[in-house]
């Protein structure tokens, strides 16, 4: 039966899908019928727990995925209007038709007042529109309303139309069935026949359901003090975050939690969450408006920003991702941590586990050559490393940060017979080998940049501003952009590199791009990353075994747009490890442990001048995904050795930190004295905490650790893997024994840390 209705579902999804790409709501009701009744999958194979159905008696629409239901209907003014988002729904219940909102006075019609999922700017409107364009004639007037719907497995598509011009807007949906996220964007359609401008396009408005208590989370931050959470209480009026800095941007990072102000405890109480995917300037707007309704507007940033659409043309706005959780801020955290690793990673749902590597920045900066490399590299190894890479410095005329960027061939002096014998010796060493790059940018003394002075971002006649003595090359050029793919991929043709890390280190300044028509230059914006976008998928399916990371200057671009196309990211250049934990702790609340890279570098760092010892370094960095990137070739052999011993024992648990859920224990904001942070395995047969001092004071203990997440009823054996656990903690009790009761630590001084184990004894049933 189920077979028979797929395929008659899917040979009338063939014959209709023009009809409905034309608009036409009949046979697209047809479909999503027959679609609900067969389980016919699209192309994005549903999960179990994902599921969209349409009511056509009441026309609303219900997505219901994990523990989560999200519900919208067609009002009688055929605005799409969002009915209920939080906590899953029984299929018993039944909604009502939607409504649009009364006006408030005449100050206040019902355009501005209706929660719609996706509204232009016309009629009146006075909150954040998703949607504002300039017509040729002028007009700045855009009303869209509901035209058709499709649905396939777990995705809903809704289009939607204005009032009397052919301009067409596509909402997309995509339920993730584990998570219970959803994945929205908009697609809007020139059908006129002229060309007309976008100037601000949402990918999505989420309305949260109505309340006056809630309190918003995000990120701040700046080189060497990126993710830093901030709270406020979400008030009338609104909250911009946001980057105008051409790049995602530490200043604010692209995603946002919102929760109840009274809702103390990080593991209760429903939380609204979502993360933009988008690597260029962006904007999230939170606004309550007048009748205390909380909205949230995300998309590129519509500041100094224009996108002629000609005819025919489509324009595709990014994703933006949200979801919702009832397990407080540290379950929001957990969903889209399980998100990223199971659905949006390169190689997903089984990326692979990050190798231990060993980066040569802090111990060479710009001095690399093949003999001080190969001696760090012969280090590395007998610490335990799986990957060398050699970071900047090693191309062009590139002796300090004036020179080189932009002239990708490999510097004769330091590397007379080329990148080979290092390569060589690297692989004889048993890791493998990696590379720093920065494809995007040109240092003024350069050949590429006295060959193409053109190429760069500029306005003619006006002073090129640098950064690090660097200027930024215009992406979005056809020529650029050959450039950078082709260097690119004879880098790693002609070597054998497993991994690049990919660096970025300014801004955008003079933003022009002088070459095309002056109503289409402020489509830099958005073609540069979308070139950006391309380059790294082409590179990754000519070289699919190659490794990226995504660095900039520290974490000025990690989002979940690049993080689609990378493996790991790179927090912060700030390594002090006291530091990192509040970095880190900032970081988990977006995004997985597991892409988080941590090295363990030199004490005093060169950032606060603390000591610090090799055991807090090591435990700080392990709670990421571990690095080395000190100058081995000073250690002694007694740090060497507890190094490949604190090495191995990373080995043994990173499946755990990497893929497994993170509690924040005790979080190091508010000035904590303590931190504390515990990884339990996704089959939860190992759980392993990490404990961090400051300073003990006026003889307090540390306090008694209650790990999250064990099977009540297994028992768990705990063992110290550094520090000490007080002398009367029993050696195996049952996780009940372990959350409730706890462990202490005997953690007494300044800067100290410690890391124990709790593994599941065998004789226990797996959990299910
Ligand atoms: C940036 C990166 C560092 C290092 C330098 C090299 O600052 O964040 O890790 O790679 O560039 O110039």
């Amino acid at each position: 039966m189920t077979r028979t209705l797929s395929s008659i579902a899917a040979s009338i999804f063939s014959k209709c899908a023009p009809a409905f790409r034309r608009g036409l709501p009949e046979c697209a009701a047809a479909l999503a019928l027959l679609c609900c009744l067969s389980g016919a999958r699209g192309a994005a194979a549903p999960s179990q727990s994902a599921q969209v159905a349409y009511d056509a008696a009441a026309r609303v629409f219900r997505i219901d995925a994990a523990k989560t239901s999200y519900i919208l209907g067609i009002n009688e003014q055929g605005q799409v209007q969002t009915l209920y988002w939080g906590s899953r729904l029984p299929a018993s219940d039944h909604f009502a038709a939607a409504k649009a909102m009364p006006g408030m006075a005449s100050f206040d019609p019902p355009i501005t007042t209706t929660p719609e999922e996706f509204v232009g700017w016309g009629g009146g409107l006075a909150v954040e529109p998703s949607l504002k364009i300039t017509f040729p004639d002028s007009a700045r007037d855009l009303t869209l309303k509901y035209v058709s719907y499709a649905i396939r497995g777990n995705q809903l598509s809704i289009q939607m139309k204005d009032i009397a011009r052919e301009v067409y807007v596509t909402l997309a949906y995509e339920a993730d069935g584990e998570t219970g996220i959803l994945r929205r964007s908009a697609e809007v359609e020139n059908r006129t026949d002229a060309p007309f401008t976008i100037e601000q396009v949402s990918a999505a408005t989420w309305n949260l359901p109505s309340g006056t208590d809630y309190r918003l989370r995000y990120l701040t931050g700046r080189w060497a003090g990126e993710w830093n959470v901030q709270e406020q209480p979400v008030n009338p009026g609104k909250t911009v975050l946001e980057s105008r800095r051409g790049t995602t941007g530490a200043q604010n990072n692209p995603w946002f939690a919102i929760d109840h102000q009274e809702d103390g405890d990080p593991e209760h109480g429903g939380v609204w969450f979502g993360a933009l995917a988008w690597s260029g300037s962006w904007q999230i707007s939170i606004e309550q408006d007048m009748l205390r309704q909380v909205r949230v507007n995300g998309g590129p940033n519509s500041f100094d920003f224009a996108y002629r659409l000609q005819k025919g043309e489509r324009f595709q706005t990014p994703y933006f991702y949200a979801g919702y959780s009832s397990e407080g801020i540290g379950g929001a955290s957990r969903l889209l941590h399980r998100f990223e690793i199971d659905s949006l990673l390169p190689h997903a749902p089984k990326p692979k586990l990050r190798p231990v590597l060993y980066n040569s920045w802090e111990a060479t900066e710009f001095r690399v050559d093949e003999a001080g490399q190969m001696e760090l590299a012969e280090k590395a190894a007998t610490i335990g490393a799986e990957r060398f890479v050699m970071d900047d410095g090693w191309f062009g005329q590139r002796n300090n940060d004036h020179a080189g960027l932009g002239d990708w061939y490999v510097n004769p002096q330091k590397f007379p017979h080329g990148l080979k014998p290092l390569i060589d010796k690297v692989h004889a060493l048993g890791m493998d080998f990696g590379l720093w790059v920065e494809p995007e940018m040109v240092n003024p003394d350069s050949d590429l940049y006295r060959k193409h002075p053109d190429w760069v971002l500029n306005f003619p006649g006006r002073p090129r501003t640098e950064g690090r003595n660097q200027l930024v090359l215009n992406l979005a050029r056809a020529d650029v952009r050959a450039y950078v793919s082709a260097f690119l991929d004879k880098l790693l043709s002609e070597n054998d590199i497993a991994f690049l890390k990919w660096d970025y280190n300014r801004n955008w300044s003079e933003p022009g791009w002088p070459d095309v028509a002056a109503e289409d230059q402020k489509k830099v914006y958005v073609d540069f990353i979308r070139n950006y976008y391309a380059i790294l998928a082409d590179l990754r399916s000519m070289h699919p075994a190659v490794e990226i990371e995504s660095c900039s200057g520290g974490g000025s671009r990690v989002d979940l747009g690049v993080m689609r196309l990378t493996d790991e990211v790179w927090p912060s250049d700030n390594t002090d490890a006291y530091d990192r934990l509040l970095i880190q702790n900032g970081f988990t609340y977006a995004y997985a442990p597991g892409v988080m890279m941590a090295w363990v570098t030199d004490s005093p760092t060169w950032v606060n001048q603390r000591t610090l010892s090799l055991e807090y370094r090591f435990l700080s960095a392990m709670q990421g995904s571990l690095g080395i990137g000190a100058d081995l070739s000073k250690w002694t052999p007694e740090e060497l050795a507890r190094a490949s011993k604190m090495i191995a024992q990373y080995k043994a648990v990173r499946e755990t930190v990497q893929r497994g859920a993170l509690y924040r224990i005790i979080s190091p904001e508010y000035e904590r004295e303590q931190s504390v942070t515990e990884s339990v395995a996704r089959d939860g047969h190992e759980a392993v905490v990490f404990a961090f001092l400051h300073s003990s004071r006026e003889l307090y203990p540390f306090p008694r650790v209650h790990p999250r997440g064990l099977d009540a009823g297994s028992t768990y054996r705990i063992a110290a893997l550094d520090g000490h656990l007080a002398a009367d903690t029993p050696v195996e009790a049952s996780g009940a024994y372990w959350m409730e009761h706890g462990a202490d630590l005997e953690l007494r001084g300044d800067f100290q840390a410690a890391a124990f184990i709790l593994t599941r004894t065998a004789a226990e049933p797996a959990r299910p």
